[in-house]
């Protein structure tokens, strides 16, 4: 199966998960749950949830053993997106080729909808029958979407984020944001297919922690990038929404070019970190390639 045969094919698997596990807007509070499903259904390149399959694969864990916790990054994913596009934080009015969430509904239903995802997310990895491993496993799990989420991962990176705001912030710093707003959950992601195998050997997580800290920033410095290049039809966001919020950038530090040389050494060194794995980890290696190379 091509790269992008097995991309799809992940795609379409969190799809039919998240469909599940999302309340249906029949049921009461409608307008929430409807907000909820709104925001996490149809759309998103669902690059977590793919890299939750393709760090299982690379262990050799079976799919449906994956579901939960690929569902719970993406859950947490949407959670942070909902957020990040309120008034208060970026203030924008496109998502994912749509009105935003507090658009389309308004801001406290797109609040609590952040609010009541997150908790979501940690249901499905406490409650998900499919997950095969041991309690002592699966709370690791739960404590390392929670740590990614909160203050010291996703959410801290939003409030560094928010803070520098029309400062100048130098390379160190831009970094420690980065890695924290985006790179936590992506690392997240990777470490959460990885630990669904149980007989995972500490060496070997640390290995696919290093990919994924690598990849997870050039995430980012491409998210930077395509604020610059792309543009808002083909993103299905605004682009030129950093340089309008006066956001501190890797391209405003560094060009576009300096940004796109840090991208393309995080790529090298991330497929390094993957020297010792054979070819069940190529999805891996594929998403490395396709994180530095997307267009949106
Ligand atoms: C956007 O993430 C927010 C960032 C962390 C840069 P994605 O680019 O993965 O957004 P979707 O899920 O595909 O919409
Ligand atoms: C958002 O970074 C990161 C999170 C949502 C946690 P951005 O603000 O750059 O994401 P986009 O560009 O709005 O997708
Ligand atoms: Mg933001
Ligand atoms: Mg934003
Ligand atoms: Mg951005």
């Amino acid at each position: 199966m091509s790269f992008a045969e097995n991309l799809a094919n992940y795609q379409n698997r969190v799809e039919l998960a998240l469909d599940y596990w999302l309340p249906k807007s029949e049921i009461q509070p409608h307008i929430l749950h409807e907000a909820m499903r709104y925001a996490v259904l149809g759309h998103g390149k669902r690059i977590r949830p793919a890299l939750v399959y393709s760090s299982g694969a690379a262990f050799g864990v079976n799919p449906q053993e994956l579901d939960g916790p690929a569902c719970a990054v993406e859950i947490i994913h949407a959670y942070s997106l909902i957020h990040d596009d309120l008034p208060a934080m970026d203030d924008d009015d496109l998502r994912r080729g749509k009105p935003t969430c507090h658009v389309a509904f308004n801001e406290a239903t797109a609040i609590l909808a952040g609010d009541a995802l997150q908790a979501l997310a940690f249901h499905v990895l406490a409650h998900d029958k499919n997950i095969k491993i041991n309690a002592e496993h699966r709370i690791k799990m739960i404590d390392k979407l929670a740590v990614a989420s909160g203050s010291r991962g996703m959410a801290g990176g939003q409030a560094i984020d928010l803070d520098a705001v029309g400062k100048k912030l130098n390379i160190t710093e831009l970094e420690n944001m980065h890695i924290h707003k985006t790179g936590a959950l992506i690392r997240a992601s990777v470490e959460l297919g990885a630990l669904s195998c149980p007989e995972i050997k500490t060496s070997e997580l640390e290995q696919v922690s290093h990919f994924a800290k690598c990849i997870g920033l050039a995430f980012q410095v491409q998210d930077d990038i395509l604020d610059i290049e792309s543009d808002t039809e083909t993103l299905g966001k605004p682009q030129g929404s950093d340089m309008a919020r006066n956001k501190p950038t890797y391209p405003e530090l560094l060009g576009l070019n300096g940004a796109k040389e840090v991208a393309r050494n995080l790529h090298l060194e991330a497929l390094a970190s993957l020297k010792n794995f054979d070819e069940k980890a190529d999805m891996l290696r594929g998403i490395a390639d396709y994180i530095v190379n997307r267009k949106k």
